[in-house]
């Protein structure tokens, strides 16, 4: 069995093919169809997801370390214990996640295919870092291509996301979401 969190919603899963992707997972199994599949092979970023683990950091604090990947790359059985958090996850009560908000407000979409993938790109960068150098914000873009907007505006946005980043919703439940995270029984193989 796979137990892992969507968002915030546990889900239990005894009998998935074990070639399932997490791309189509969302899309096929959940109809989550925000996350877009590109070239299916981990080039374009049009797929990405995010995924948040538990870790310790040196001075024994738990906390939740996220990262960006491809879900067209990702089998849904990785997910065990950790939670998965896709473009559907950021907007809350109504309001766009602060790096959906930042990608609007420096035009930073134009056809929109590639926009759910920056998007999540942001969010991860934005996690992990209060104030990224421009090389910082081109390697967590770097997997992302775009064939129509053109980088300036997502780069911007990128920096505006980061310098200003009120608490979200994942902050405000941290602290719950590792102790449900915690609560997921290891593995046994
Ligand atoms: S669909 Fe292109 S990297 Fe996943
Ligand atoms: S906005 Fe069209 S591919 Fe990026």
């Amino acid at each position: 069995m796979i137990q892992f969190l969507l968002n915030q919603e546990l889900r239990s899963e005894h009998a998935l093919d074990p070639n399932l992707t997490v791309l189509n997972y969302l899309r096929e199994h959940l109809a989550k169809s925000g996350t877009k599949e590109g070239c299916a092979s981990g080039d374009c970023g049009a797929c990405t997801v995010v995924v948040g683990e538990l870790h310790t950091d040196d001075q024994g604090a738990e906390q939740i370390r996220y990262r960006s990947l491809n879900s067209c790359l990702t089998f849904v059985s990785s997910l065990h214990g950790k939670q998965l958090i896709s473009v559907e996850d950021l907007k809350h009560q109504g309001q766009l996640h602060s790096v959906q908000q930042a990608m609007v407000e420096c035009h930073g979409s134009q056809c929109g295919f590639c926009t759910p993938g920056f998007v999540m790109s942001l969010f991860a960068l934005q996690k992990n870092s209060d104030a990224p150098d421009s090389q910082k914000a081109h390697e967590a873009l770097a997997g992302n291509l775009c064939r129509c907007t053109g980088y300036r505006p997502i780069l911007a946005a990128a920096e505006q996301a980061c310098c200003n980043k009120p608490q979200d919703q994942f902050d405000s439940r941290q602290a719950d979401t590792i102790a449900r995270l915690k609560a997921i029984a290891p593995t046994q193989t």
